[in-house]
């Protein structure tokens, strides 16, 4: 069997919980393999609503087994708080959440870097989520990092040793703080974790494989967020591509199946750094309200604009996307006319390629098509599709060359179209 991955082609926030949640009864196995509580996967249904961001989002599924794997970066106190709400809500994952020794620990003081670091570069900050990402995927590289596996042995001293090394940089960078009161959480955090099997992912996830199990492999961010292929410096601090699957659950190249790659029938981001389509109108307003553009950790509100097919054709390239999921097309259903970024025009010169810095002047080539203007969302079949979205869907999947096999039209596990 093969690792089936499903990832996003933008800049995040796609729709990924929903869709992984609506793919997990096909699959044996749901695994997280990169990033950490910098995501906030969304689900709903039977009328409720779940953020996940460390957990991967087959655990509503049945008794499905899901694996964080040694790719994620996991925060104990923010862990535990996820955690113990889905069991509040009756939802009961401790013998169904297996965690990879190998996973890297976001400490207190990787916080308070992530915070440091953003206040010291001023207005050219990247806008982070806060959550220590980057400073703990340094200190993985930097080989100064502290494991879930460490836990278990010698941890205090592995513990007070990173802890003196950060609080060197937070002095020298004149950095306010108060982490006696973080580290009650946090420690809290690492008794909660002793619940959970801690396992060797890559013998977990292969032996599986063996045994003629299916899984299917997270993503969270997306492609334009990634460390190498992103919009550098205005990334995340891991690989969100395909490629992260392999180093982030230890499975060879070979053993990746589909790669599902998923979309919005427009485009977001949240933070800062170039966005070539961003729409700064009564248009782009109007994507935002109608699509609740508003981060589902964060609240922070999401920047919208037109799809840009430059940046997914690089993205799937990137990814080698097998099948695509176009994901919040009814948030388009009232739009006269709907856009589609093919080219840029750069130094006065048109490109249709992603150019190596999208920080400079990008100025967008857009076609134009009607739009549907038809509700879509109760719409349970795509031979209930209007004209007008069958030839959207026709036009993407001749420029990107890739079929689009779902199509979402509301947020709810039951508005998903297999095509
Ligand atoms: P993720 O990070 O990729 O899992 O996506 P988020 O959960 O951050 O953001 C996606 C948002 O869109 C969530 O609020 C979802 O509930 C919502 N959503 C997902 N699919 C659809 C859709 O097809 N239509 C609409 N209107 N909302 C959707
Ligand atoms: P999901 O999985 C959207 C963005 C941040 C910031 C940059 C770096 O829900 O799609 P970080 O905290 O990772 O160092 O922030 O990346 N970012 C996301 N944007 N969706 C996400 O996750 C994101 N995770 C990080 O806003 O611009
Ligand atoms: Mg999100």
């Amino acid at each position: 069997m093969k690792v089936d991955v499903l990832l996003g082609l933008q800049w995040g926030d796609e729709g990924k919980g929903k869709v992984v949640d609506v793919l997990t009864p096909s699959y044996d196995v749901v695994t997280r393999f990169q990033g950490g509580p910098n995501a906030g996967h969304t689900l709903e249904f039977n009328g409720e609503k779940y953020v996940l961001r460390s957990i991967p989002s087959g655990i509503f599924q049945g008794d499905k087994i899901n694996v964080i794997g040694n790719g994620v970066v996991l925060d104990p106190a923010l862990f535990k708080a996820e955690a113990e709400s889905l069991a509040a809500s009756g939802h009961d994952i401790v013998s169904r959440l297996y965690i990879s020794k190998k996973a890297h620990l976001i400490l207190p003081t990787h916080r308070l870097l992530d915070a440091a670091y953003e206040a010291a570069k001023g207005d050219s900050k990247v806008g982070t989520t806060g959550k220590g990402i980057g400073p703990t995927y340094t200190d993985k590289i930097s080989r100064n990092g502290v494991r879930v596996g460490d836990i278990l042995d010698n941890f205090e001293a592995k513990y007070k040793a990173a802890i003196a090394r950060h609080e060197q940089i937070l002095k020298s960078l004149n950095f306010q703080y108060d982490l006696k009161s973080m580290e009650k959480d946090w420690f809290e955090g690492i008794e909660y974790l002793k619940k959970f099997k801690f396992v060797d992912s890559e013998h977990f996830v292969n032996n599986e494989l063996k045994a003629g199990k299916s899984i299917l492999a997270e993503g969270a961010q997306g492609t334009m967020l990634d460390i190498d292929f992103g919009s550098y410096p205005f990334v995340t601090s891991s690989n969100t591509i395909c490629a992260g699957a392999c180093t982030g659950l230890g499975i060879a190249p070979n053993k990746i199946g589909d790669v599902y790659g998923i979309f919005k029938a427009y485009c977001t981001r949240v933070g800062g750094g170039p966005f070539p389509t961003e729409l700064f109108d009564e248009t782009g307003e109007k994507i935002c309200k109608i699509g609740h553009e508003f981060g589902a950790v964060t609240g922070r509100k999401r920047r919208c604009g037109w799809i840009d097919l430059v940046a997914l054709k690089y993205a799937i390239m990137i990814n080698g996307v097998t099948k695509l999921i176009m994901m919040k097309s009814d948030v388009l259903d009232d739009f006269e006319t709907i856009k589609a970024c093919v080219a840029y025009k750069m130094d006065g010169e048109q490109i249709d390629y992603f150019p190596f810095d999208i920080t400079k002047e990008v100025e967008p080539v857009y076609v134009e098509m009607p739009g549907w203007k038809t509700t879509m969302t109760n719409v349970k079949s795509e031979k209930d599709f209007p004209k007008a979205f069958e030839d959207y869907i026709a036009f993407l999947e001749k420029e990107l060359e890739v079929p689009i096999k779902i199509v979402s039209v509301g947020p709810d596990r039951n508005q998903t179209i297999v095509r």
